[in-house]
């Protein structure tokens, strides 16, 4: 089975990480999202399209360097073509059932389950689906069973028809593909998901675990929610509070790490706090509190400007 991953967006709501760095290759808990997925998937998938645009050659660098279990190759678009377009500029490379993603997901989803109910129904395409409070953010189905007979990309407040949103992952039969125009951009939500409600879409909802990473604050709540398993015990100057992961080669002097914390290799800490948050590779603070902020590859952080936080919209505040 082959499965393509959605990887080509700009990641404006992680900006500015993403500006050096494409949104799959951020790290959750110090491992790449888009390679904490390829390396997640069932063991039938012997090979991954990862439909590429924006940064695309740090992406392909990346996997050429690493060794996966299965074959990962790119397909880049000289244009973005929208998830769906996307998804059609990979159909050479599918022979059957494919298994999509959306690239900055983090779940529990059992794939296999999912498998075995669209085998089940026929459906033409199977979308996860997950429970939310809040879907203004999403796509929304409406089911009636498991058919999904109607779907809304990003609903207004108070539009939407269920608290059921499209969870990134879907499986899809040849069929659906053959739908999506080919050349031109295509949102495969607004496009074709509208069009295949009632007609051959189902849902599979699933509970566990799920979690956009896509956003400042669902990245670090997609770092803390990974922590729950991954988090480590000590580290030598850190004094660790609840979960926290601390790269082995970190250099922490005098410092409280924790809780729901992510220090990420040659990180650098010196008398500092440092609670929910996520420090990438290299940066590092000297006589600081660091509390719900990401900090950037090789950011630094002295105690002149001794409190620093990325807010929600991405504005830099110190
Ligand atoms: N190759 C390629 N080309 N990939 C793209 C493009 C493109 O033009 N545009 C977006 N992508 C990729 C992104 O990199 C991301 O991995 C995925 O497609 C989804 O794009 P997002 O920008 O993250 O979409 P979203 O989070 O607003 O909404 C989507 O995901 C939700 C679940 O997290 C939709 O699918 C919603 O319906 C869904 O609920
Ligand atoms: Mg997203």
């Amino acid at each position: 089975m082959e499965a393509i991953i959605l990887v080509g967006g700009f990641g404006i709501r992680l900006r500015p990480l993403t500006l050096a760095t494409p949104k799959a290759l951020l790290p959750l808990a110090n491992v790449p999202m888009l390679e904490r997925l390829v390396r997640s998937l069932p063991k039938r998938v012997t090979k991954v399209a990862l439909a590429v645009h924006h940064q695309a050659d740090a992406i392909t660098a990346h996997f050429a360097a690493i060794d996966c279990g299965c074959e990962v190759i790119t397909v880049p678009e000289t244009e973005p073509l929208g998830t769906g377009g996307a998804m059609r500029n990979c159909r050479e490379h599918v022979t059957g059932t494919a298994l999509v993603f959306n690239g900055d997901i983090v779940s529990s989803l059992d794939i296999e389950a999912m498998l075995e109910q669209h085998r089940a129904t026929g459906a033409l395409g199977t979308l996860a689906l997950w429970e939310v409070d809040d879907p203004s953010r999403y796509g929304v189905a409406e089911l009636d069973g498991n058919a999904i007979i109607g779907f809304q990309e990003k609903p207004a407040a108070g539009e939407e028809r269920s608290r059921l949103i499209n969870a990134g992952t879907y499986l899809l039969e040849p069929k659906a593909f053959e739908m999506i125009p080919a050349g031109r951009k295509v949102s495969v939500e607004r496009e074709i998901f509208t069009q295949l409600a009632g007609a051959g879409l189902h849902g599979f909802p699933f509970a566990g675990s799920w979690i956009d990473a896509g956003t400042p604050e669902s990245y670090l709540a997609a770092n803390a929610m990974l922590l729950e398993r991954e988090a480590t015990a000590a580290h030598p100057g850190a004094s660790v509070r609840g979960n926290a992961l601390i790269a082995a080669d970190a250099e922490i002097a005098s410092s409280i790490v924790g809780p729901d914390t992510v220090i990420g290799p040659g990180v650098s800490l010196d008398r500092c706090v440092v609670r929910r948050s996520v420090l990438l590779a290299g940066a590092s603070a000297t006589g600081a509190v660091i509390e719900d902020c990401i900090l950037g590859p090789g950011v630094v952080v002295d105690s002149d400007r001794s409190r620093m936080v990325l807010a929600a919209e991405g504005e830099l505040r110190f």
